[in-house]
């Protein structure tokens, strides 16, 4: 099976998807890291939106405009509290419920960073396995999605999801 999932090294603001998943907060404030990528280079009307929907659950996924991005939308998956960290379940949540949200809205494109391993301080390995499990569990039933893109920020962190997607499919084709 030609696999949906892909791995790049690069920006994900840069990224020419339907949506682009923002590594949140429960209050929807874009901060640093991808939320200030995402703020400084889709403008204004992020936020704006943002403050209209939030607060919202920890590891929930709220949608809002693109703004001046390529993507048509951002869907903000809220792995933490502000303030707070990133846990393995918020985590797993936050981006089960970021597939729901785009297969809701019938999206065929997607990318995603490495949530919570940032200023939430989660361990990239642990991250990638647990978005990666969810993600391929998403995609054994019916989806609209077609590509899912991981865009991590430096060779480490893309070695490491490459390596452990690896893991997770190499078992289950030997399964
Ligand atoms: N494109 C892709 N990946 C990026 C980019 C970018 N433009 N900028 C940063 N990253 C990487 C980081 O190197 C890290 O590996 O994304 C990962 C997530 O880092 P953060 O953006 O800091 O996200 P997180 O750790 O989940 O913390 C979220 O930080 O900025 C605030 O408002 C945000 O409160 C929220 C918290």
């Amino acid at each position: 099976m030609i696999s949906r999932i892909h791995f790049l090294k690069g920006d994900i603001t840069a990224m020419d998807v339907d949506a682009v998943v923002n590594a949140a907060n429960t209050d929807l404030q874009l901060g640093a890291g991808v939320a200030g990528a995402i703020r400084s280079r889709g403008g204004p009307a992020i936020q704006e939106e943002c403050d209209r929907a939030g607060p919202i659950a920890l590891g929930g996924a709220a949608v809002t405009t693109g703004g001046r991005l390529k993507a048509l939308y951002v869907i903000h998956a809220a792995s933490m509290h502000l303030g707070g960290r990133t846990t393995a379940e918020s985590l797993r949540l936050a981006t089960h419920n970021s597939l729901l949200r785009a297969e809701e809205k019938g999206l065929k494109t997607i990318a995603f960073p490495a949530i919570g391993t940032g200023v939430a301080g989660f361990p990239i390995a642990d991250c990638a396995h647990i978005m990666l499990t969810e993600t391929i569990e998403h995609l054994k039933v019916r989806t609209s999605l077609e590509r899912i893109y991981f865009v991590l920020y430096d060779d480490a962190v893309l070695k490491t999801f490459e390596e452990v997607y690896h893991q997770l499919t190499a078992r289950t084709v030997s399964a």
